[in-house]
């Protein structure tokens, strides 16, 4: 199993190598030589984007690419701010890549996780995005951490039922109809960066991003302590609380 593990490594290295080098030249405003300038004004290192691509064509994409950050069975590394996306349904990864792709999210230059991910969808094709969204929807989903002890669960369910459940459902398992997203697979850090980054412009203002605008318009009215217990009470609906009896009428 050596030549295996080798490219594994050697993968890591690779999307790190881009991460960094990416998150690096983001803030620059020429485009470096080589260098392709995308929609949104970042700049993606060419051989890296070829290197990747040649890499999926292989074998499965997200064995060789996806793993590489997010880990073999999806449930994210919190040290390269790759969130847990096994289980996603197979419609929001594609949404989200094109959002990526289209320079709606991952475009801000005070988002460099966003930033990484983007670098990575702009390296694939159609139909490498629409496997490894397959592979994505089919691994056994990895459940939101359970809240902190204290957590004011009674506030959260009370949010939760009147400011989020009309999208995301009173189970937090999304809803195609709306474009909304899972959200009791993903884990504590990611939902509070998101919720940030809604809070604060860096994802979903684009003029033309409708349902990314929905979550600007939500999380305008909340504030970190509001964010803080929305992240602990998504850890108990994941665990199974019920929000509904905490809908006011
Ligand atoms: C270089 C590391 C890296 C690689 C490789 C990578 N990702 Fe990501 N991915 C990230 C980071 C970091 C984020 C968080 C972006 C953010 O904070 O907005 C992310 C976010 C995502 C999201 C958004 C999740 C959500 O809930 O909205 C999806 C979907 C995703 N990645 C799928 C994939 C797939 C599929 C692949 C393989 C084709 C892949 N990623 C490869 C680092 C990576
Ligand atoms: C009007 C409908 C609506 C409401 C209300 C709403 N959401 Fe959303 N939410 C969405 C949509 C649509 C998306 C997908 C946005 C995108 O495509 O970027 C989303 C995305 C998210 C995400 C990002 C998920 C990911 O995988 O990256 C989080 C976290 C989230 N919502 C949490 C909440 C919370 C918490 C509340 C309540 C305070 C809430 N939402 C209320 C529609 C809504």
């Amino acid at each position: 199993m050596k030549p295996l593990r080798f490219q594994t490594l050697l993968q890591v290295s690779l999307a790190i190598a881009l991460g960094l080098g990416f998150a690096a030249c983001s803030n620059e405003k020429e485009p470096e030589s080589g260098a392709e300038q995308v929609p949104g004004g970042v700049n993606v290192p060419r051989e890296k984007l070829d290197e990747l691509a040649a890499l999926s064509e292989t074998k499965g994409a997200y064995a060789q690419v996806c793993a590489a950050c997010h880990g073999p069975d999806g449930a994210g590394n919190e040290e390269l701010k790759a969130p847990s996306i096994a289980g996603l349904p197979a419609w929001y990864i594609k949404e989200q890549f094109a959002k990526f792709r289209e320079g709606k999210r991952g475009a801000h230059q005070d988002d460099a996780p966003g930033q990484q991910m983007r670098a990575i969808a702009l390296s694939l094709t159609e139909a490498q995005i629409e496997e490894a969204a397959e592979a994505v929807s089919k691994l056994p989903i990895v459940l939101t951490e359970l809240p902190p002890e204290e957590a004011d669960l009674e506030r959260g369910r009370y949010l939760f039922a009147n400011e989020c459940m009309e999208c995301h459902r009173y189970n937090g398992k999304g809803e195609v109809v709306f474009h909304s997203a899972q959200l009791i697979s993903l884990n504590r850090s990611y939902l509070r960066r998101q919720l940030k980054n809604f809070h604060a412009e860096k994802r979903g203002a684009a003029e033309d991003d409708i349902y990314g605008n929905k979550m600007v318009d939500v999380t305008s009215r909340l504030s970190d302590e509001d964010i803080e217990i929305l992240v602990d009470y998504i850890g108990a609906l994941a665990h199974g609380d019920d929000p509904r009896p905490a809908r006011e009428l």
